[in-house]
């Protein structure tokens, strides 16, 4: 995409009720929303997250289909963000939000036991050693999930990278976390389930077209 229309949508953003942008500063000193997001969405329901989200299939998806839950897209690349946020506003789904922040910054963006359900759409596997700090289900991550998660809140990944997955896996079973369903392979297996198999994203759909099978975790923290 072009600079100038990512500066059109940059602008947008600016606009988007449903876009949330607040500076490191503000997320670092309190941010006012942390316990608090009922009174963006002016009501009670659970709230759902979907991390690195890019245009933000999945809360779409979801959010259309379970209107009693809230769902919250995060991620950094507010180009990817603004699809996401205008499908939303275009479609007037008012149970989505949309925060565009670091996740290393989730603990201070939710409060203990804010969030009932996660999903992790296709991360960048980090796959050299060094990059170990930035993969979405080191512990350090696990650990931040645990916090903002209430006690049964289960963490949903959905990767094509046989890495992400074993690696995934190895960790869940080494730290003694519950693994409640896992599948390498998940369009050749008839009992996945539905609301894994019926929404594809953007990086889904391309990893598809070349054949590559699409791997799936679903998960509870427990310390
Ligand atoms: C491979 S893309 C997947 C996007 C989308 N879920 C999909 O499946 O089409 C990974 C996304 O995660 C975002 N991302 C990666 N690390 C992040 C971080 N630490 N904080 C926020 N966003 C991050 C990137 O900006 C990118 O949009």
């Amino acid at each position: 995409m072009g600079s100038k229309n990512k500066l059109k949508r940059f602008r947008e953003n600016e606009t988007f009720s449903n876009v949330i942008q607040p500076t490191r500063e503000e997320v670092l000193n309190g941010f006012s929303l942390k316990g608090n997001w009922h009174t963006h969405f002016n009501n009670d329901n659970p709230i759902v997250l979907e991390l690195g989200c890019g245009k933000g299939e999945y809360t779409i998806a979801l959010a259309s289909k379970n209107p009693t839950f809230n769902y919250i897209g995060i991620d950094l690349k507010g180009a990817r963000l603004w699809r996401g946020a205008k499908t939303a506003l275009q479609e007037d789904l008012t149970n989505i939000a949309f925060i565009r922040s670091q996740i290393e910054l989730i603990d201070l963006l939710f409060s203990e036991n804010e969030i009932a359900e996660i999903w992790i759409t296709f991360p960048d596997p980090q796959i050299k050693y060094t990059r170990t700090k930035h993969r979405l289900t080191n512990t350090e991550f696990l650990k931040k999930y645990h916090h903002i998660l209430k006690p049964e809140g289960v963490v949903n990944l959905k990767t094509d990278s046989e890495f992400m997955h074993g690696y995934t896996l190895g960790l869940l079973h080494g730290e003694g976390h519950e693994v409640v369903y896992a599948h390498h392979d998940i369009y050749k297996n008839p009992h996945t389930p539905k609301e894994v198999a019926s929404t594809q994203t953007f990086y889904e759909s391309q990893y598809l077209e070349k054949g590559k099978p699409i791997t799936y975790i679903k998960f509870r923290i427990r310390y």
